[in-house]
């Protein structure tokens, strides 16, 4: 008892700045994420994944494609993987999800991802991640998964037809990460939920079973001027292969006469370009044409407005249009090449999810001693 009859606080842990075990680590819904725990002390890795759901488009190429290139020389391994297993929580066509899978590997060596550098494989070639998908199911909470925007997005008005692999994706995206205890995750602006709540599932596992600095609560990398590219019809909707207008997207597979046409009937405002970045506040078409040309470039948005500030859309789009068919027209003549001889990709794959399970068993091991699981 403390001199004014409260009961005494319990001990510290030895072993951790909180109180271990949690009382009831089923029903605690705090992630911890603040908590000081001591700090995951392993090397830089960088992972990240495409869904393989059909068409690429310029969102992704400017939102991660490009990006995972330029991180691939930093000397952090790289991990980029297909999800395919993200993918089938929407109907996939057997006989197409394969061919599927083969596009996203052939986009990200036509980027410039090279398999030397980059581990690039198909997530259901290694099957550790469906092990920890399943160990993370326990270890979020519902109410979590309830604040996730994009479930709401996806399964619309007819949330209870949905499957439950949709719902319960993010975990899946968590293990994804993980499972190769990544430390940066490059990915476009719409992810980043899904990337906080891997940090969430990161902290409470480490957490639960008092394993601090077990997993890194990985940080997302969301950066450059086209983290969230938008559509070309409408400026207040995300670039998406689901939008049901192909004139609001450039996919990675139009021809230089497409994407010329698609920009030149972009949506667009009747002013000039300002001269000053604020000038594109309330103009969401024309700040994101800005953005693309800017991403493409190498440019900051800044140095874009410095060049065509002052100009109509008649001088602009022509420009755009060039520097978007010169930038892409070798990405998709490669993935053509790459596409017509599906045994070269499938080596990659196959040497890429190698190597992947040589990083991924060995954590998911320790993830199963930890957890209790019987092991001979
Ligand atoms: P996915 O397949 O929808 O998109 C792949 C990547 O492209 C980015 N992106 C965009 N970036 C800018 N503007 C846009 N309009 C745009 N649209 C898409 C996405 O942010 C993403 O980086 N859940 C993920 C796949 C995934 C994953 C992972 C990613 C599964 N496991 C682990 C990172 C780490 C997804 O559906 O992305």
């Amino acid at each position: 008892m403390t001199c004014d009859g409260a009961a005494e606080p319990p001990p510290a842990s030895p072993r951790l700045p909180f109180d271990f075990p949690r009382p009831d680590p089923m029903t605690d819904q705090t992630p911890d994420v603040a908590t000081p725990v001591p700090n995951y002390d392993g090397p830089r890795r960088i992972l990240s994944g495409i869904q393989a759901s059909g068409a690429l488009h310029l969102g992704n190429y400017l939102g991660a494609l490009k990006r995972f290139v330029e991180l691939q020389d930093q000397g952090a391994p790289v991990y980029v993987f297909v999800a395919d297993m993200h993918a089938i929580t929407v109907w996939q066509d057997p006989a197409k999800l394969t061919a599927q899978t083969r596009e996203i590997a052939a986009a990200y060596l036509a980027s410039g991802l090279d398999p030397e550098k980059a581990i690039i494989f198909p997530q259901s070639a290694v099957r550790a991640h469906a092990e920890l998908a399943w160990i993370f199911n326990c270890v979020a909470r519902l109410g979590w998964l309830d604040r996730m925007t994009q479930f709401k997005e996806k399964s619309g008005k007819h949330k209870e037809r949905s499957s439950v692999g949709l719902y319960t994706y993010p975990v899946l995206q968590a293990a994804d990460i993980l499972l190769y205890k990544a430390t940066e995750v490059p990915v476009g602006e719409d992810q980043k939920q899904h990337l906080e709540l891997t940090r969430d599932i990161a902290a409470k596992f480490n957490n639960d079973f008092g394993v601090p600095g077990f997993f890194p609560v990985p940080e997302p990398i969301i950066q450059g001027p086209a983290t969230r590219v938008m559509s070309l019809r409408d400026g207040a909707a995300k670039m998406s292969k689901s939008d049901p207008s192909d004139n609001s997207r450039i996919n990675l597979t139009d021809d230089a006469d497409t994407i010329a046409s698609k920009i030149k009937k972009a949506k667009t405002d009747p002013e000039p370009l300002p001269e000053t970045l604020d000038g594109l506040n309330e103009r969401p078409e024309a700040k994101n044409l800005v953005a693309i040309y800017a991403a493409l470039a190498g440019l900051t948005r800044e140095q874009v407005i410095a060049q065509f500030g002052g100009q109509g859309f008649g001088a602009f789009k022509p420009a755009l249009a060039d520097l978007a068919v010169s930038s892409l027209a070798p990405v998709t003549a490669e993935m053509r090449r790459l596409m017509d001889d599906p045994a070269e990709i499938d080596r990659v794959l196959k040497a890429g999810a190698e190597r992947a399970a040589e990083g991924a068993d060995p954590v998911v091991d320790e993830v199963k001693k930890i957890v209790g699981f019987w092991r001979a």
